[in-house]
């Protein structure tokens, strides 16, 4: 399966990829998590792309399409991969199109912005390596304390109220116009985005069943 998801920043993609990575064993391709092992690294491109990812705007297009060409020619995406993050703009579903991997579906996961607003305030990252934790929704067994590799958690940068705002307004100007993009294409799904992550999780499975 070759899957796009799309929704607002903390619509819960990054959790649902990784459950669907899970049941179709299929390698999740997040955008965001290149980029900021890029930023950790130090990396030319990760360098270029600080500014950005830290006001919650976008890194330009030819630095991301750049990246995707190249992990989506890798041996595990062959079988089928979960695009978390890619496309977020219309010249960058257009450069996926170029690609020619055909994807059979975009599934969008439906959250309304004051809840978006209310579940990042609440997440904490692993600084080590990457899990994904929240305060009330998903607590880790040892506060502040990641449940994988035992590294204290921290608040992503771009989690803070102001740059949520922002990164919100980018999804609504730049990203959501992609619904109508692979509407008219016959492959786009939505699903509401639940209270609970396993309630989400069902919908999700179900929408994928029927494919
Ligand atoms: P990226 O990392 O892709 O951030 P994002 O899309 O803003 O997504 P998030 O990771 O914040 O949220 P999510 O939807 O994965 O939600 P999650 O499952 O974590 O990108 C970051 C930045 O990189 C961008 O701003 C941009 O600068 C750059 N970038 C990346 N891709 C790019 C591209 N293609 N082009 C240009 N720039 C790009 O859930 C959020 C929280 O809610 C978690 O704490 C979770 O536990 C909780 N939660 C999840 N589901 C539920 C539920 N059902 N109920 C309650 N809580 C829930």
């Amino acid at each position: 399966m070759k899957l796009i998801l799309l929704g607002a920043p903390g619509a819960g993609k990054g959790t649902q990829a990784e459950f669907i990575s899970a049941e179709y064993a299929i390698p999740s391709v997040s955008t965001g998590n290149m980029i900021r092992e890029a930023l950790k690294n130090g990396t030319e491109m990760g360098l270029k792309a600080k500014s950005f990812i830290d006001s919650g705007a976008l890194v330009p297009d030819e630095v991301v399409i750049g990246i995707v060409q190249e992990r989506l020619s890798a041996e595990d995406c062959k079988n089928g991969f979960i695009l978390d993050g890619f496309p977020r703009t219309i010249p960058q579903a257009e450069a996926l199109d170029q690609m020619g991997v055909g994807i059979d579906c975009a599934l969008s996961i439906e959250v309304a912005d004051e809840e978006i607003v209310r579940r990042m305030s609440g997440r904490r990252v692993c600084s080590k390596c990457g899990a994904s934790y929240h305060t009330i929704f998903k607590k880790p067994q040892t506060e502040n304390v990641c449940d994988v590799c035992g590294e204290q958690l921290m608040i992503r940068k771009d989690d803070e109220p102001e740059t949520v705002l922002n990164r919100l307004k980018v999804y609504h100007d730049q990203t959501e116009p992609l619904k109508d993009y692979y509407q008219a294409q016959g492959k786009l799904i939505t699903v509401e985005g639940q209270d609970k992550v396993e309630d989400t999780t069902a919908l999700v499975r179900k929408a994928l069943s029927e494919i």
